[in-house]
């Protein structure tokens, strides 16, 4: 018979090999659910570290611009599909999912907002627009954000934004947007996508309203997307009470539609300090917790993933470090808050494994580093291993292990 601190020992090892290995893929993977980002193929042409950890973490790609309607069709008739081509490759290649974003939405018009067409031209050009794009990928993407952003910000009877699709067509555009994607793809989910309307809002009223109205007249709509562009307390984009988002859900489940946290991220101001990427962490959590809490939502996205290439910066100056990688694709707190959430309890196996550990450092956070684990000067390792804390830890090069809580 094997000596029993051998058998141990064997145990924590094969535990440790497979734990080592531990993404927010494997695990996404193992939940059955989509864990996306957003990507470009713009970024990643010199630089190794964008494709490996875009194929790595995520089972689900999204296009942050290729597919969006001037970027496809720049002028009238004449379609580019290099960089979607890619996209859908290299998701292909990789195992991953496309969620395509987006057909129809107010921006990014290009000549079809600067043209002044009439209704039965603007409708033509529509119909095209999607007719081509989703004949092209059928089959390969299996969800779409067919309309995007038609619902007006705050309360009132001021219900849609004002654009050149409701302007030239008028509301019922989005029945007809739907309605053509159905038909060049009946497998293909659909989506409705808009922002800053998680939580109890009169906008979040205005959207249930809208897809209800879609639903009672056979539209065929199949789900609701929420952006998810949040940010610090205090801020317009502030997490809203997460019991709000979890009623939206579910009321959008009552009407048989799923949900999609579409565009995930959290903006901070810059430079980040340690607090706000702690509540960060927490913003992540709750949102990826209340989606996967209920069967209706299994598909997450961040938008983008790497803070070096997020629109924030651009879009929001003094604000950014809104997405789970740092600037040198380091996983942050935010990503071990993904990891936590889709992690299951059952798989830890903490008793077993903390005879493993070396407890470093004791504090507000708890600080381990593996045993017989040595990093080298100057070396960056990330090592799972499954404490009570369920630590995920990020190694720096002076040897020591930090548990990025
Ligand atoms: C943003 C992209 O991230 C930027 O690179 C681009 O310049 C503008 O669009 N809501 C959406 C996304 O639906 O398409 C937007 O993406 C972000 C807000």
């Amino acid at each position: 018979m094997s000596h029993p601190i051998g058998l141990c020992m064997a145990a924590l090892i094969a535990v440790q090999a497979s734990w080592a290995q531990e993404t927010l893929r494997a695990a996404a993977d193992r939940r059955g659910v989509h864990i996306g980002a957003a990507a470009g193929s713009a970024f990643w042409s010199n630089e190794p570290a964008y494709k490996e950890t875009l194929r790595r973490e995520f089972n689900t790609l999204v296009a942050e611009n290729a597919m969006k309607f001037a970027q496809l069709q720049p002028t009238r008739g004449n379609f580019r599909w290099t960089e979607a081509d890619a996209l859908v490759e290299f998701a292909q290649q990789n195992g991953m999912k496309v969620r395509g974003h987006t057909l129809v939405w107010g921006q990014s018009g290009g000549f079809a907002e600067a043209g002044n067409f009439g209704r039965e031209e603007l409708l033509e050009i529509m119909r095209t627009h999607i007719q081509t794009v989703m004949g092209r990928y059928r089959g390969k993407i299996f969800e779409w954000d067919v309309v995007n952003e038609t619902i007006a910000d705050g309360r009132g009877t001021n219900v849609y934004r004002d654009n050149y699709w409701i302007r030239g067509i008028g509301p019922e555009y989005v029945d007809s947007a739907f309605r053509i994607a159905h038909r060049v793809d009946p497998t293909a989910v659909l989506y409705y996508n808009d922002y800053r309307a998680e939580g109890s809002v009169p906008k979040a009223d205005k959207i249930y309203a809208l897809v209800k109205g879609l639903r009672e007249r056979g539209v065929p709509i199949h789900g609701v997307g929420m952006q998810g562009h949040m940010s610090t307390p205090g801020t317009i984009r502030e997490l809203p009470e997460i019991g709000q988002v979890d009623a939206n859900i579910k009321r959008f489940a009552a009407l048989g539609l799923k949900v999609a946290i579409t565009e995930f991220d959290f903006r901070v101001r810059t430079p980040a300090s340690e607090q706000d990427l702690a509540v960060q962490k927490a913003g992540y959590k709750a949102m990826l917790g209340v989606c996967l809490a209920n069967p209706n939502c299994r598909t997450f996205v961040t938008w983008g993933f790497t803070d070096k290439y997020s629109f924030i910066p651009g879009f929001d100056p003094g604000w950014g470090a809104a997405l789970p990688f740092d600037e040198q694709y380091r996983p942050k707190a935010s990503y071990y808050g993904m990891l936590e959430v889709l992690t299951p309890t059952s798989l830890l196996r903490p008793r077993a494994l903390r005879s493993g550990l070396r407890q470093v450092e004791t504090g507000p956070w708890r600080l381990y580093t593996p045993t017989g684990v040595s990093v080298a000067a100057g070396e960056n390792r990330t090592v799972v291993f499954p404490t009570r804390s369920r630590g995920v830890f990020f190694l720096k090069g002076d040897g020591e292990g930090r548990a990025a809580r």
